[in-house]
């Protein structure tokens, strides 16, 4: 197995599912199969993520593109969907875990509609993970209702040009009060996109696997986290500046969260990974990450 250090966790993991088809296509089995295959490795990346500590997962489930596939197989989906939230709930609500959704929520058939919507409020007072499933989601799109909205503030005359800020942008998007992402994988080797968290992913880590979504489990998962914790954080600034920051500013926040920060664990080793380099964020809600992350999760 990967050693990955609890301390060094990303707070938000995004993932881009891609490669039902082929891994079908692949076994000579209908698109479907593929994705009804890849709905037991949504299970498993949400479950290994529950586990070892992370706070939000981010799954991109559907496309305001894929609206555009063959009819069988956007029906396909949204019943597979439906069945997912119908069937999941109940382990939802066993592992502490809430659901929210992000996406022109809409455009979806009534049936999926309510059922993402019973499963939001069934879930809504968990507190041990948050999953974001985007549904009907385009990034361009959420900026541009974002634009919309900020315009009709200040035809208003709620709000003067002057004083929009990045912060205003982010409050007007579906993901308003969750923070970025820290590592986006994407699986089934391509490397794009594809709309997904266009915002949100300024600065964002990224992990391309080859692997096909529905081969992609939990000893994938750990690997991507594996992944994460080898990068250095740099939020735009020097190697330098991140490494003459890094280690005294983690041992800061370890000795307020009582863990001492002696420096002689595996957080210091990994010195300038993702919580250790959260410190030297531009954007505030980083610099609790090495708070947030709960310890030895993984040994649970
Ligand atoms: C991309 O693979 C995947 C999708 C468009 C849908 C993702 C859906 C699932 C993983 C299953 C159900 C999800 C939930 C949340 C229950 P693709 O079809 O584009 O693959 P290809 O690129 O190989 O054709």
């Amino acid at each position: 197995m990967f050693e990955i250090d609890p301390s060094g966790l990303p707070r938000h993991v995004a993932v881009i599912m891609d490669g039902n088809g082929r891994w079908a296509q692949q076994r000579g089995l209908p698109r479907l199969q593929g994705h009804r295959v890849g709905k037991d490795s949504v299970r498993a990346v949400v479950e290994t993520s529950r586990r070892v500590g992370i706070r939000y997962l981010s799954l991109y489930a559907f496309s305001t593109e894929n609206w555009r596939r063959p009819p069988r197989e956007v029906d396909g989906l949204m019943t597979l969907l439906r069945r997912y939230l119908a069937t999941e709930i109940g382990r939802m609500i066993k592992h502490q875990i809430r659901l929210l959704a992000v996406g022109s929520l809409r455009r979806l058939p009534p049936a999926v509609r309510e059922a993402l919507r019973s499963a939001i409020e069934a879930t809504k007072r968990n507190t041990g993970m948050t999953v974001i499933l985007a549904v009907s989601y385009g990034g361009r799109e959420e900026i541009t209702r974002a634009a919309r909205a900020i315009a009709r503030r200040v035809r208003r005359g709620d709000l003067a040009p002057d004083r929009i800020t990045a912060s205003t942008v982010a409050k007007h998007l579906g993901t308003n009060g969750i923070p970025d992402p820290d590592l986006l994988i994407r699986t089934s080797g391509e490397m794009r996109l594809s709309n997904f968290f266009l915002w949100q992913l300024a600065y964002t880590e990224i992990y391309v696997t080859d692997a096909l979504w529905p081969d992609f489990r939990e000893r994938e998962f750990l690997q991507a986290l594996a992944f994460f914790q080898q990068r250095q954080r740099r939020f735009g600034q020097t190697s330098a500046q991140v490494e003459r920051h890094v280690i005294p500013d983690a041992r800061r926040l370890l000795a307020a969260a009582g863990r001492g920060g002696n420096g002689s664990g595996t957080l210091v080793a990994g010195g300038a990974n993702a919580s250790a380099a959260a410190p030297q964020s531009p954007d505030p809600r980083r610099r609790s990450l090495a708070r947030a992350a709960p310890l030895g999760s993984l040994a649970r």
